[in-house]
């Protein structure tokens, strides 16, 4: 395991940040998850475009392109000599004393973490999770990467507590994401997912798993889901860079398909396998 921090490499545990830097006192930031398989960042492109328009969409100026940054992170696999595992990069607005004003003439803060190892889904994926549904407390914006997680943490913990595995947001009756995962699911042979507004993050996951779909002749609808749609789909999943593909078979009280893992969720992680070998 490896950080970086402005220029310089350093330990997890090294005390590198001022307290007074904008991501801590304000959560004014934005970040990316990225995955390692046998050593090879998965769609780095596509994480860092997203990172450069999370950015640009809260006025924020990263300190380097987005080439210098996949240079470092490319450097840092390097160094690690880690094989699966995890890429965190995240940018805040800067190191300033405490005022709500956007700082003049100071650099954002650049920080990366490399990480061994990657969760262990086993269990999840041969039995399928339990999801809890919750009311969407989040802002307008969740399509922008925001390190503000304030809502996210606390519903999934939330959904922890009383045993799930993921919470739901639901947003004007509409089914809309996981707090760290989209989600998808299928009624009849058809995957449906919904729509990329401003009200869901565009997962590169869930793009990835359209282009992959409709490779395979498999329809994909981005529509607007609702919770009678979960409740007469075959089978729901959710998505994400650290989890892939999770098979949902309950949602709430309410038991999804047969209960199991289905067909068509076992199809999607073969390929996806494929996609990331
Ligand atoms: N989360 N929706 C939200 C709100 C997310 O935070 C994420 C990713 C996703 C899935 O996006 P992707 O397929 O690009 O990972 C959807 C990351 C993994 C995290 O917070 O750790």
């Amino acid at each position: 395991n490896l950080a970086y921090f402005n220029e310089r490499y350093v330990r997890l545990d090294e005390p590198v940040l001022p307290v007074e830097e904008r991501g801590l006192q304000f959560g004014d930031g934005v970040y990316e998850m990225i995955r390692l398989y046998r050593g090879v960042p998965f769609t780095l492109k596509e994480h860092l475009v997203r990172l450069e328009q999370s950015a640009q969409s809260v006025m924020l100026v990263l300190p380097k392109t987005v080439e210098e940054i996949a240079a470092v992170v490319l450097a840092g696999i390097e160094k690690t000599g880690i094989g699966e595992g995890t890429v965190y990069i995240q940018v805040t607005r800067g190191t300033a004393p405490r005022n709500h004003l956007f700082p003049e003439g100071v650099p954002s803060n650049l920080y990366i973490i490399w990480k061994e190892g990657v969760p262990v889904l086993e269990k999840e994926r041969t039995e399928g999770v339990r999801v809890f549904t919750f009311p969407d407390e989040r802002w307008n914006n969740c399509y922008i990467k925001s390190i503000c997680l304030l809502p996210n943490i606390l519903a999934k913990e939330k959904a922890r507590q009383k045993g799930g595995h993921e919470a739901i947001f639901i947003r004007d009756n509409e089914v809309k994401e996981g707090t760290s995962t989209n989600l998808f699911i299928v009624k009849d042979g058809v995957f449906k997912t919904p729509i990329t507004d401003q009200s869901i993050l565009n997962g590169i996951t869930r793009q990835k798993i359209i282009q992959i779909l409709k490779g395979h002749d498999i329809p994909v609808l981005e529509t607007r889901l609702t919770m009678e749609d979960i409740e007469v789909a075959d089978e729901v999943m959710i998505t994400s860079t650290t989890q892939e593909v999770v098979p949902v078979v309950k949602v709430n009280d309410w038991v999804v398909g047969s209960g199991k893992p289905g067909a068509y969720f076992l199809k999607l992680m073969a390929w996806f396998q494929m996609e990331v070998d």
